[in-house]
């Protein structure tokens, strides 16, 4: 479909670099929620500032996964229900370590933020229309493994 074929076109300008752009995501993320710092704990160790956390080697390991996630997402457009079972036990996870529901949404804000800033003008409202099924169907899916 269309809308298919404008995530691949806007992905692909991205994924050539997943490092860097995850960066400009995670960085943004850190600005409008800075509490969010105190979820990502390595060894038990607090970070304590966003620009430690975001030099980390095990932080960056965890944005080069967030963005396998979505690249995994984009590859499978066709066919999400296959990643179904996947995202709903990544959801498991992350509710064990303290993520809220509304962080994920928070995340998705600034994928779009990211998508922006990396695309410019080049990123239409259609663009961002997908993007936001395609983000709002991964959350659905980690929010199946989330218990009351
Ligand atoms: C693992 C936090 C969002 C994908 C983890 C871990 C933490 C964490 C603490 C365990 C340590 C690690 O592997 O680095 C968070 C927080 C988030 C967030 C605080 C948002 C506020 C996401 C999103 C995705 C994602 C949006 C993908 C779409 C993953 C993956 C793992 C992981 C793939 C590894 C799971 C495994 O070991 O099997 N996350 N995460 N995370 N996260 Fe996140």
């Amino acid at each position: 479909s269309t809308e298919q074929a404008l995530i691949r076109e806007s992905w692909q300008k991205v994924s050539g670099n997943p490092l860097q752009h995850g960066i400009i995501l995670f960085t943004r993320l850190f600005d409008l929620d800075p509490d969010l710092l105190s979820l990502f704990q390595y060894n038990c160790r607090q970070f304590s500032s966003p620009q430690e956390c975001l030099s980390s080697p095990e932080f960056l390991d965890h944005i080069r996964k967030v963005m396998l996630v979505i690249d995994a997402a984009v590859t499978q457009l066709e066919n999400l229900p296959c990643l179904e079972e996947y995202l709903c036990n990544l959801g498991k996870k992350h509710q064990a370590v303290g993520v809220k529901m509304d962080s994920f949404s928070a995340v998705g804000d600034c994928l779009l933020y990211m998508l922006e800033k990396c695309l410019g003008t080049a990123f239409s409202p259609d663009m961002r229309e997908a993007w936001t099924r395609l983000y709002d169907a991964v959350v659905k899916a980690m929010s199946r493994g989330w218990e009351a």
